[in-house]
């Protein structure tokens, strides 16, 4: 998500905190801001943009100050501005802080603090916490430590904040939970950041500060404690990374990292939203729209790419959970063709940057006709976002890699929910199937963590299938865009030649291209087409094509009949592309990586294309 720096020690921070937010720079935002503090003064200064711009606009200001704060902001709520960016002062102006996360009941304590009259200069989540916290203060005539520590035991959500008072002169208050903190301890001063980056240069000792752990940091003082208010002792490690591997987290590439985030970016997708406690999908964007979607004539799906791959995804489940007829079309072909479009018509844009070009001109073109505008996008206030009349963000934060990754599966869940919330909410689907599937969609984090846990075998495959000149991938049923999908990523970053199709079209044409030398990847997990499927490879087989499979866990058939497998675990076949899709990721990274390319930065592509 974003980026947080702080210091206090004998410096002048802000030089400290600019360099930090500029080594934060690779993890992708949209805004950035310093606090402050310089005898009593609290000085907060902020901008939408590059940290550059930041920087220029503060020439000539007050920069004083021997302790602050620095932040990047990836917007979750409130679009990218100058006042949504943070740090956000409380209401008393007596307070600054910063937040990489998202308090999910921010809206209910939003409601509370309004009541009580307070106001609000931005959009934010996080402002609405800070004030939270100063209320908590005034009331109960606390610490700000124990205000604090109150607040986020009644809050709901992930957090990583640091908080500075004007009346506390060198004192740093940190808490973590669900978004990472590094404190790094030099000699009588301390350093506070998102990742190691901003940190490494001054000193290799960290503490890697645990959920539910709040620091209080002053020069030559961290204490650590738990929201019991017991101490903890600080655990410090040296750090022995250097700082290209620090970026990507450990990682070799961007890529890579963000394949293996898709646990936690799927789970941050579905937090908040699907409550399998209450049988409640909670989508605000669908709610307040949703007569729009049951009595929506049909569906039309505008995408490009990867993206355009979640559309098709979304056409299976639609139809099947929802009975609305689905067409999904290439942005830049919808565009120019003409289409016929009604008042009334529902169109869903998907889009991971918000600001492909093509399909916002379709878009643009869309709504001068009538047509209701749903958008899934990953950047929060990008151009797709705002022409939408509603959507619902995947929260799969920056994706650095050209390769869409985490923001395809973000796009799946999203996808999944808006099907169920629309099926359950029309009768189309029956409770007992809506509840099965909520509660299989809500193990998929899990379930992506366990192919994440293994993937020698996956490398093992692109190595010795490096160097074909060509790659088939075939599927099914919802299998059968996981099968587009993984050509397309092949495609990308190993530049080998790729088709994707429907199985059972092989016999129509392309299977005279299978000889000995063709590998096909059939995506072949168990499913209501799975006897099918099975044939489709059998078909293969017999032209002396290989075979690689993507298959279930504890499917003994496959195995006996392909060349290669890769495992994923069972699931209902209407969540399953979560999963299939990750084996095929890894496929193409292994072979990019394999083959000696870019796999972050592969040839003639970039990672959003704002030119039609
Ligand atoms: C996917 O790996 C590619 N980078 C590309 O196809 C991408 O999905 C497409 O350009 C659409 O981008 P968007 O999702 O940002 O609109
Ligand atoms: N949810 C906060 C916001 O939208 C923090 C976002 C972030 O992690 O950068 O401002």
């Amino acid at each position: 998500m974003c980026g947080i720096v702080g210091y206090t020690g004998p410096r002048e921070a802000y030089p400290v905190l600019i360099k930090g937010l500029k080594r934060l720079e690779y993890r992708g935002y949209d805004s950035s801001g310093v606090a402050l503090l310089s005898d009593g003064d609290l000085n907060v200064y902020k901008k939408k943009g590059k940290v550059a711009e930041l920087e220029e606009s503060v020439l000539g200001k007050d920069l004083s100050g021997t302790i602050g704060i620095g932040h990047t902001r990836w917007a979750t709520h409130g679009e990218p501005s100058d006042r949504n960016a943070h740090p956000h002062y409380s209401q008393s102006g007596r307070l600054a802080m910063i937040h990489n996360g998202i308090i999910e009941n921010y809206a209910q304590l939003k409601q509370d603090l309004l009541v009580k009259g307070y106001s609000f200069k931005s959009d934010t989540d996080t402002e609405v916490l800070l004030n939270f916290i100063e209320d908590i203060r005034s009331n109960n005539n606390c610490s700000l430590e124990e205000a604090l520590r109150i607040a986020l035991k009644r809050i709901v959500g992930a957090y990583c904040i640091l908080l500075i008072s004007d009346d506390d002169p060198d004192t740093i208050l940190a808490a973590r939970k669900g978004s990472p903190l590094v404190i790094g301890i030099g000699k009588g001063e301390h350093f506070l950041a998102s990742d190691a980056s901003p940190i490494i240069e001054y000193t290799k000792e960290v503490v890697y500060v645990n959920d539910y752990q709040i620091a209080v940091v002053r020069p030559d003082e961290l204490i650590l404690k738990n929201l019991g208010n017991e101490r903890e002792t600080p655990f410090i490690t040296k750090l022995d990374m250097e700082l290209a591997a620090i970026e990507k987290g450990g990682y070799e590439h961007f890529m890579l990292k963000e394949i293996y985030e898709q646990p936690d970016t799927i789970f941050d997708c579905l937090r908040g939203r699907l409550l399998t406690q209450s049988g409640q999908i909670m989508m605000g964007g669908i709610e307040n729209n949703l007569n729009a979607f049951i009595n929506a004539p049909r569906i039309i799906i505008v995408a490009c790419g990867t993206s355009w791959h979640a559309g098709l995804v979304a056409e299976y489940l639609i139809e099947d959970l929802c009975r609305i007829p689905v067409e999904v079309e290439y942005a830049s072909e919808f565009r120019y063709r003409n289409p016929v479009i009604n008042q009334g018509d529902l169109i869903i844009a998907i889009s991971q940057s918000g600001e492909t070009a093509d399909t916002l001109v379709a878009l643009e073109s869309a709504r001068e006709k009538g047509a209701f505008i749903f958008g899934v996008v990953n950047a929060v206030g990008s151009s797709i976002a705002r022409l939408s009349h509603a959507g619902a963000y995947t929260h799969s934060g920056p994706e650095i890699g050209v390769a869409s990754t985490k923001a395809f599966t973000g796009q799946l869940a999203v996808l999944m929910m808006m099907a169920l919330k629309i099926g359950h909410a029309k009768g189309t689907l029956d409770e007992a199937r809506y509840l099965r599937l909520m509660n299989d969609l809500a193990t998929v984090p899990e379930k992506v963590k366990e192919i994440l846990q293994d993937t020698a075998n996956i490398k093992r495959i692109a190595e010795k299938y490096k160097d074909a000149s060509d790659f088939l991938f075939l599927g099914r049923g919802y299998n059968f865009p996981v099968a587009l999908e993984g050509a397309l990523k092949l495609k990308e970053i190993s530049y080998i030649h790729a088709e994707g199709y429907p199985a059972a079209e092989m016999k129509h044409g392309p299977i005279a291209l299978v000889d000995e030398k063709l590998p096909v990847v059939f995506v072949a997990t168990r499913d209501s087409y799975y006897e099918k499927i099975v044939s489709n490879v059998q078909e293969i087989k017999a032209r002396k094509g290989k075979v690689i499979c993507v298959a279930t866990m504890g499917d003994e058939i496959i195995p006996g009949m392909a060349d290669d497998v890769m495992f994923v675990p069972d699931a209902d076949e209407v969540i399953a592309p979560l999963l299939s899709v990750v084996p095929l990721q890894l496929l193409s990274y292994y072979a990019g990586l394999a083959k000696g390319y870019d796999v972050d930065k592969p040839r003639n592509l970039a990672k959003s294309v704002t030119v039609e």
